[in-house]
């Protein structure tokens, strides 16, 4: 059963994640061309060379949506910009059907009782962008920063929450080193520059956002749980690793102005000249701080180049994306996260959920497994916030099924079916028990 709205405090708020790329329709409203456009029609990167031309029809049919979200009782809605719809260049000339479409979402929010959480950055970076070398060249914490005026200057004063950049370690490492997500590389010194530049345009934001006057500024990272595989020292080592450049290095910059002494070992060489004087921009204060968790890896040592470790197979039961389900992994990084970094500063666990192969059967998706996750990941806050950890939030990932990125329209998370063909969406029975768990 998932814990209802009266078993968390008074204040603790509810809510449902999506991005602009993954539900909005991209080839709508004048939007300019992606690194994921690129990405998606180059053979073998994406399942079907799927893209986000059309995705949900988020683009037109977002009041619908967000009658959805209140009629689930939401409280806030986690939603993100496109960079290319608002400038299509990325610099340069700003597309004013963009900037309204953002402004009609915020509003259709506000009059719906819903608090808009902003994210400027969830992965589509303009394309004449990725071209002058995106990630890789500094100059993007300075594109990003007009980009993020230029949007806040239209909606800062309607956003409850606004924070730079989805996910930074998705940004510089599985994308530039592991070669997973657009651009695709897999490139040592482009990983290097990325893992900088990614957290010096998020300073740079916060301060932009700053100097408009805007609160409740935030970093979403995230998180996952790195068990050693076995129980040899060479294991501890490669977990503790894999935990450093992906869980530690970003939260150690935001909020202690340093880099993990161990992944430097192998990123030093390939750094940016200089890169130490950007650590105070790059730890501008924020608000709070933002935990999207969804599993945990087995990783042992496999010889080679640095970092020299890889994945094994878990024996706990999986989603569909083959992760497996640990749910005391996000109340450890909930902890880990007050203890080491962020103190008294509030939190929120800003992307949870799971992958099913949901079908709908007469008119109904049956998907029980997701109401246990849901329900498990709850508890795991609630267990959290009984030892004091400050946990304000919980957002769920996600409201509609959408485009997963490399995987396509195949993997399905969210929390209303929708079919890709007719764009009709069905609200699942995770839907409805959050509903009733939520109501007030
Ligand atoms: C996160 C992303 C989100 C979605 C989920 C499953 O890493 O932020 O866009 O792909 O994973």
């Amino acid at each position: 059963m998932i814990p209802d709205r009266s078993s968390f405090p008074a204040d603790f708020l509810f809510g449902a994640a999506t991005s602009s790329y993954q539900i909005e329709g991209h080839a709508h409203g004048g939007a300019g061309r992606t690194h994921w456009d690129d990405f998606a029609a180059t053979p073998g990167n994406v399942v079907n060379a799927e893209h986000g031309a059309l995705a949900c029809g988020h683009y037109h049919r977002w009041p619908q949506d967000l009658d959805l979200l209140a009629g689930a009782n939401f409280d806030v809605y986690r939603f993100s910009c496109s960079w290319a719809r608002v400038m299509p260049e990325g610099r340069g000339a700003v597309n004013g059907e963009g900037l309204d479409f953002y402004e009609r979402l915020v509003d259709g929010m506000l009059e719906r009782g819903l608090k808009p959480a902003a994210t400027l950055y969830h992965w589509e970076l303009p394309s004449p962008l990725a071209d002058l070398g995106g990630w890789r060249n500094r100059d993007i914490a300075n594109w990003f920063a007009d980009y993020t005026e230029i949007l806040m200057r239209r909606i800062g004063d309607r956003v409850w929450s606004a924070a730079p950049i989805n996910e930074p370690w998705c940004v510089a490492w599985l994308s530039h080193f592991l070669g997973h997500h657009a651009p695709g590389l897999r490139d040592i010194r482009a990983t290097a520059r990325a893992m900088h530049h990614v957290g010096l345009a998020h300073g740079r934001s916060i301060q932009a956002m700053r100097g408009l006057g805007m609160k409740n500024l935030g970093a979403v990272c995230n998180f996952e749980y790195a068990q050693p595989a076995d129980d040899s020292a060479e294991a501890a080592a490669a977990a503790r690793l894999y935990d450093g450049y992906y869980n530690r290095w970003f939260l150690s910059a935001m909020f202690r102005k340093e880099y993990p002494a161990d992944v430097l070992e192998g990123l030093g060489p390939h750094m940016p000249e200089g890169w130490q004087d950007d650590m105070d921009t790059i730890a501008s204060p924020v608000d709070w701080a933002g935990l999207n968790y969804y599993t945990r890896k087995l990783i042992g040592p496999t010889g080679g180049a640095w970092p020299a470790h890889g994945e094994v197979t878990g024996p706990l039961p999986k989603t569909e994306m083959g992760w497996e389900i640990y749910p005391e992994g996000l109340a450890y990084f909930l902890r880990r996260t007050a203890q080491d970094y962020t103190g008294d500063l509030p939190l929120y666990v800003t992307e949870n959920g799971m992958a099913a192969p949901d079908q709908i059967a007469d008119g109904v998706v049956q998907d029980d497994d997701r109401i246990a996750f849901l329900a498990r990941h709850l508890e795991a806050v609630q267990s959290v916030i009984a030892e004091g950890v400050p946990v304000k939030g919980y957002f769920t990932w996600s409201l509609l099924d959408n485009y997963e990125w490399a995987l396509g329209y195949d993997k399905r998370f969210g929390l209303i079916h929708v079919d890709f063909e007719s764009l009709q969406r069905t609200p699942k029975a995770s839907y409805h028990a959050l509903g009733r768990a939520l109501a007030r």
